[in-house]
């Protein structure tokens, strides 16, 4: 009997020193915590896979808040959310200030349309993008950069928003696209993904 239970009691020791070896603490680097990370985003700033957002040059606050969401699951998106599971504040803090250094994405080389540009500086003009984005739209604060963003996310962010499978942080963008539609969001990706 005595035995037996010293035996479990082992076993379950075992299996902590594991867990502990296991998750990530302090001792692994932010270099080495994030290569994972930017063989999906690009590890020069500019994501080259359908769908997954380029990351170099956001605003390190907004980085922050959207890592701090997903490990929340408040974004819940996968392999976001599991890759996040778990991690520190002040890793998540370490993670957003060294994504923020990377250079700011390339714009997609591909002709931008006069036609379609004119159209956006309208529809930018009554939907004050450029406001809450900047300017130059590379983003303040807890807003994110969207110039030189990939095209097909931009356009999954938007309809997201729409439909309510994206929640931000606070409503604003819900707010914003509430009167758009589709063919808008294409216009203004269109636009975003080729301007620096
Ligand atoms: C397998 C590919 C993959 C890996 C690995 C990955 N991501 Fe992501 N990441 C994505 C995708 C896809 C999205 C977009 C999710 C969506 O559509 O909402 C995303 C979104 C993000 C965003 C939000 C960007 C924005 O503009 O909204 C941040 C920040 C981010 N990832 C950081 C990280 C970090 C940090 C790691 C490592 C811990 C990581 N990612 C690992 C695929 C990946
Ligand atoms: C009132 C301020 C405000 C205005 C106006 C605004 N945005 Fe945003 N936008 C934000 C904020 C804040 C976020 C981040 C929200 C979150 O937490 O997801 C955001 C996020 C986005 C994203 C997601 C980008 C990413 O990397 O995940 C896109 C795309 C976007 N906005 C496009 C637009 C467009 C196009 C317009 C004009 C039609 C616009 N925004 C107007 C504040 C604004």
């Amino acid at each position: 009997m005595i035995a037996s239970g010293t035996r479990i009691k082992r076993g379950l020791l075992i299996a902590a020193a594991l867990v502990l070896l296991a998750t990530p603490g302090m001792t692994q680097s932010v270099a080495e915590r994030l290569a994972p990370c930017l063989a999906c985003h690009g590890e020069n700033g500019t994501s080259t896979m359908p769908e997954v957002p380029s990351l170099g040059a956001q605003p390190a606050y907004f980085l922050l808040i959207q890592l701090f969401m997903f490990r929340e699951r408040l974004r819940n998106v996968e392999p976001m959310t599991s890759m996040l599971k778990g991690v520190s504040d002040d890793d998540l803090r370490r993670m957003a200030e060294a994504i923020a250094k990377l250079p700011a994405p390339k714009a997609d080389e591909t002709p931008l349309s006069p036609d379609r540009a004119t159209r956006v500086r309208e529809l930018v003009a009554q939907h004050r993008c450029n406001f809450c984005h900047s300017g130059d739209y590379s983003g303040q604060e807890n807003v994110p950069r969207l110039a030189g963003q990939r095209e097909d996310y931009l356009i999954k962010a938007l309809r997201g928003y729409k439909d309510n499978t994206r929640r931000g942080y606070d409503a604003q963008m819900a707010d914003v696209v509430e009167p758009l539609t589709d063919a808008e969001f294409a216009e203004f990706a269109h636009y975003l993904a080729r301007i620096n």
